[in-house]
């Protein structure tokens, strides 16, 4: 069987990879010459965990291969995946001008029947959507039809979760197609749950905005430990025995960001409101959310008189710990609160530095400057305040004495709830942290 991916992103690239070491041929297509080259090379574009090792051994075996040439992938395919982003538009709505330029593409070339397998993230209605535009526009006498298949990886662990996904969902309207995936799928030796195809395309959004409205859920309750006296760390421990609540997604903190929950809690805002509906529970997450990103800065704010020509320690930058991913970081919403308040950033970062330099280059920022360091110590040295965004080993594994000894003033707020308040106030170091 061959399979073509359109988008070597976090969803396409380790979709191909994958399909690849499960012993198929594959083309992963993309439009930049040079990401391409460097995908030939065993290089890939993005940092995940084992994805090198399985690129360079499946195009060493010359079952994995790249080109901007998608006229020669989709030509002969027989299943075409679709894995390009659909960004957030402003007015929270998702993009899906890639998703129709890749559709039209596929139509104006497939020279015989295929299946067009979406994996990108798209509101419910758009497969049906892509299927017509796809016949609307096909130049040779073939068929092709449209199914859903949502990707459920998570960033840093992106190869693992695919081979070992919890279940794979296949949406199809025709009983040959849901063989046709469910063969494609046999190898992975996985639960596989067939469904409609708008089905699949709503199990993803109800996934990923369930998961968010657990975390703001969390980080609501975190906020009203405070006022109370409560510690949200032994709540969430006492709630995560409850299997019916399950102990994964219970960690407060500054609020979740990346290219999924935000994104598709306000597309599925957007979903409803368009049917006339409106979701209160995602409307209240998104809400949560957003206020809980700046939290700590408003809480040291309330602290310090100016943030002006302080050296400010930041220590982590991408979304979360494994990625070197940015979007939608919390970082950045505080980063920018601290530059405009004059603060000097010194931020270390095992993997987000070289993305961050792009959103934040080196020197004068508003009132603020910003640098970067290679260590934990050289962000802490002579630093007068300290922030935690990313829950990162070398971080979380800093010793409390290690910010008494190295910073002008020992002040830190955790926004991941890295340290025990014990220990830090043991080591003379003024802590504060989200919920306790
Ligand atoms: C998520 C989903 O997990 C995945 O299934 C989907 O396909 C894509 O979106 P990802 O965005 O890579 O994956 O990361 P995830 O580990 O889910 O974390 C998302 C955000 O939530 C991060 O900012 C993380 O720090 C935050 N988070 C997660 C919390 O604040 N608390 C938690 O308990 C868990």
């Amino acid at each position: 069987m061959k399979i073509a991916v359109a988008g070597t992103g976090y969803v396409g690239l380790v979709a191909g990879v994958c399909f690849a070491e499960k012993g198929y041929h594959v083309t992963c297509v993309d439009i930049e010459e040079k990401k391409v080259e460097m995908m030939r090379q065993g290089i890939s574009p993005i940092y995940e965990e084992g994805l090198e090792e399985l690129m360079q051994k499946n195009n060493a075996l010359g079952r994995l291969h790249y080109t901007t040439d998608y006229v020669k992938a989709y030509r002969d395919a027989d299943v075409i995946f679709i894995g390009v982003g659909t960004p957030e538009m402003p007015d929270g709505s998702a993009n899906l001008s890639y998703i129709a330029e890749v559709s039209r593409q596929i139509a104006e070339t497939v020279e015989k029947d295929c299946l067009v397998v979406v994996k990108s993230t798209v509101p419910v209605g758009t497969n049906d959507k892509v299927e017509q535009f796809i016949r609307d526009f096909l130049v040779h006498d073939v068929k092709v039809e449209v199914a859903s298949n949502p990707e459920f990886l998570a960033q840093g662990t992106a190869v693992y979760d695919t081979l070992h996904a919890a279940r794979i969902i296949i949406g199809t309207e025709s009983k040959e197609a849901e063989a046709l995936l469910q063969k494609l799928y046999a190898p992975f030796e996985l639960p596989i749950v067939s469904v409609k195809r708008r089905s699949a395309e709503m199990i993803k959004y109800a996934c990923n905005d369930f998961l968010a409205l657990k975390i703001s859920y969390m980080n609501d309750i975190a906020n009203l430990c405070e006022l109370v006296g409560a510690d949200i760390t032994d709540v969430a421990k006492g709630m995560s025995y409850d299997e019916r609540i399950g102990a994964r997604f219970l960690n407060a903190g500054i609020g979740f960001g990346g290219s999924c929950f935000p994104k598709d809690t306000k597309a599925l805002k957007f979903l409803a409101k368009e049917h006339g509906y409106s979701l209160k529970t995602v409307e209240a997450c998104v809400e949560v959310n957003s206020a809980q990103k700046t939290r700590l800065f408003e809480k040291a704010k309330e602290r310090m008189i100016s943030f002006a020509g302080l050296k400010t320690a930041v220590l982590g930058l991408t979304f979360k710990s494994g990625t070197d991913d940015l979007r939608e970081a919390p970082s950045i919403d505080n980063l920018k609160l601290l530059l405009a308040a004059g603060a000097d950033v010194y931020a270390y970062d095992p993997k987000g530095t070289e993305r961050a330099k792009q959103l934040f280059p080196v020197g004068k920022i508003e009132k603020g400057s910003m640098h970067y360091v290679d260590s934990v110590e050289e962000a802490l040295e002579g630093a007068h305040i300290c922030f935690v965004f990313t829950e990162w080993q070398e971080i979380k594994g800093i010793a409390p004495e290690k910010f008494k000894e190295y910073m002008h003033t020992p002040l830190v707020y955790d926004g991941r709830n890295l340290y025990a308040p014990v220990q830090m106030k043991d080591a003379d170091v003024e802590y504060y942290s989200i919920g306790r």
